[in-house]
């Protein structure tokens, strides 16, 4: 596929249609979300309103990077909505992870509803639909996880007609249309993050105190595994805070702390996956940080399970 064509064609098409008319784009900074936000800026800045709803679930440092990004090296008109607080409220003592996804999916509807509202009639809601998307919906897998979408967006925002500019692509294409627009790589190439983020990477019930543990946790391991010398990069890996606390010994006097887990995998697109032969000097290193620099951790764990049996988040 000509991707340079798809985008000329693409941007004069959006010119075209969007001219003097308002477009509402939810954006998760996931990588659809941000094409199909950029691919309309470039087309029409000033009919585009993205809202950002962060619901305080995300990794260490990404809002401000989605917000340096779009906002001020691109010049998107996007508004940083800080919903943490009505998200952490919702979740409160809440430990089923179906029922946390559940929360996280109804309040992202509801937080974005309360934008909409104040942006008013829109003539176009756009999202960030890709073919597999398209062509998984409606196959009778059997039921794992109810994954995070925004399906449910349309019923909250007064439009006329839903606009899906990359329809017709695959993620592998995805990703260099993103590159053709001069998205940054570390935006394009970014690992896949669930919607209902570090809800599903806390066990059990979610607080600030442990969501602090698992951003810091994961951000430590997220950079050795980075900057490790590893010939084929992990498809994903991260850290959770698993419910399980332990003994041990820190400062010369015992504490009772929490575990984090560390997950590696390999997969091509999430379906099934093997967990990553991550080198054990990049493991120590992780581990002795995580240790050093969380005070209320005092033991890490490798996830060393393929998909199937496990899934890839734990939740
Ligand atoms: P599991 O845990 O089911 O995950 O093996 C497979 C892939 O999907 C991602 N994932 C999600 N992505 N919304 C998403 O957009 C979700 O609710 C969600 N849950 C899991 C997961 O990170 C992995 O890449």
């Amino acid at each position: 596929m000509d991707i340079q064509k798809f985008v000329e064609d693409k941007l004069k098409e959006l010119e075209k249609k969007l001219a003097g008319k308002k477009v509402l784009c939810a954006f998760s900074g996931g990588i659809d979300s941000a094409v199909t936000a950029t691919l309309i800026h470039k087309a029409a800045p000033e009919s585009l309103t993205c809202v950002f709803i962060d619901h305080g679930l995300i990794r260490k440092g990404e809002a401000e990077e989605v917000m340096r990004v779009f906002k001020e090296e691109h010049g998107m008109n996007l508004i940083h909505v800080n919903a943490e607080k009505r998200f952490l409220e919702a979740l409160k003592y809440v430990t089923d992870p179906e029922r946390k996804r559940k929360i996280i999916g109804e309040e992202f509807i509801r937080a974005f509803e309360v934008e909409a509202k104040k942006i008013g009639h829109v003539n176009f809601l756009a999202q960030g639909t890709i073919k597999s998307d398209v062509l998984e919906s409606g196959i009778g897998a059997k039921h794992v996880k109810s994954h995070h979408n925004v399906g449910g967006l349309p019923g909250v925002v007064d439009f006329e007609e839903i606009i899906e500019p990359l329809r017709t692509l695959y993620k592998d294409e995805v990703r260099k249309v993103g590159l053709e627009l001069g998205l940054p790589e570390k935006v394009v190439y970014r690992q896949p993050f669930p919607g209902p983020g570090l809800g599903v990477r806390v066990i059990g019930a979610v607080t600030r105190e442990k969501l602090d543990i698992v951003r810091e946790a994961d951000a430590i391991f997220r950079e050795e595994v980075e900057k490790a010398d590893i010939s084929t990069k992990p498809w994903q890996f991260f850290a959770i805070l698993t419910n399980a606390q332990s003994v041990g010994v820190k400062n010369g006097a015992r504490v009772y702390g929490y575990t984090i887990a560390l997950r590696a995998v390999h997969s091509k697109d999430g379906r099934d996956a093997d967990w990553a032969r991550i080198p054990y000097d990049v493991l120590t290193k992780a581990s002795q940080r995580i240790v050093t620099e969380i005070e209320q951790v005092n033991r890490v764990v490798y996830d060393i399970t393929t998909k199937p049996p496990s899934t890839i988040e734990w939740e």
